[in-house]
């Protein structure tokens, strides 16, 4: 069996059974699943470990935390306990609650939502920030990397740009993919996997392409087998841009390109 491919598989699930179903057929080919603000208030924490099961498959807990510091301190510290691997700040926070963030939840990686791709730039305008989204997210990005974030959620389109601001060493995780053909539903501006790949996204969160498909098992395994392509195709720059990260409440260093890391 290959190793599992960059794929946060979003589990948008009605109940907590459906959830649960999604992650036990994914879960042989993709490398984590997301867990939604949605899914955790219905159910709980009970949820993280309802999803991980048996197999190990990392969890990204997807729940944008934005509040003063302490309150983030707080939450950050109490979801820390249930071992996620990824959870999720608004870098809109500021400086010091994406610290807070940081230092209250060790075991896991602190990712920065730079700006939510709703926003346009009409919402940018009457919110009182100056410049294009294109700027506002290059600072989001620049601030939450300054605070701790070790990850930064951006759109594919945005991947270039944010990659130039923060270096190598940021894993950048991008919802908005779509692999050819598939119904966008309501994401605006989308890439393929592989072109979200080839532009240097970490980590690819996937959701319904996958979740709805009549066969997800069948599905996530396709869209693994088209990144490990794209991956063989440019052997020389995969080797530099291998991203490995601590992350994992084993703390060692683990890959997140998992098909770019064999050697
Ligand atoms: O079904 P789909 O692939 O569109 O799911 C994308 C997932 O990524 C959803 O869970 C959605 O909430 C999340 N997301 C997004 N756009 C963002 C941030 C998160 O679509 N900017």
């Amino acid at each position: 069996m290959p190793r599992p491919a960059p794929v946060a598989v979003a589990l948008d699930a009605p109940d907590l059974d459906t959830a649960a179903n999604w992650a036990a057929l994914v879960t042989p080919y993709v490398s984590t699943v997301k867990i939604g603000l949605e899914l955790y208030l219905r159910y709980g924490p009970d949820v993280v470990a309802t999803v991980r099961g048996a197999s190990g498959v990392e969890v990204f807990l997807d729940l944008k935390l934005h509040d003063i510091p302490n309150t983030v301190a707080g939450a950050a510290r109490a979801v820390s306990r249930l071992r996620p691997e990824i959870i999720t700040v608004h870098a809109a926070g500021g400086t010091d609650m994406i610290k807070a963030a940081v230092e209250s939840a060790p075991t896991a990686m602190v990712a920065g939502v730079t700006l939510l791709t709703s926003i346009g730039e009409g919402d940018l305008a009457a919110l009182g920030v100056p410049g294009t989204v294109s700027d506002a997210v290059r600072r989001m990005a620049a601030l939450a990397v300054a605070a701790g974030a070790r990850g930064l959620v951006c759109s594919p389109q945005e991947v270039t740009a944010v990659r130039a601001e923060v270096g190598e060493d940021i894993v950048l995780i991008t919802p908005g993919i779509r692999p050819s053909g598939a119904d966008s539903n309501d994401q605006a501006r989308v890439a393929t996997p592989e072109e979200a790949i080839k532009a240097g996204a970490d980590l690819l969160v996937i959701g319904r392409p996958i979740t709805r498909a009549a066969d997800p098992g069948a599905a996530a395994a396709a869209i693994a087998a088209t990144l490990r392509r794209a991956a063989g195709g440019r052997r020389g720059l995969a080797r530099t841009a291998v991203q490995e990260v601590v992350i994992g409440h084993t703390g060692i260093k683990r890959c997140l390109r998992p098909e770019m890391c064999s050697a």
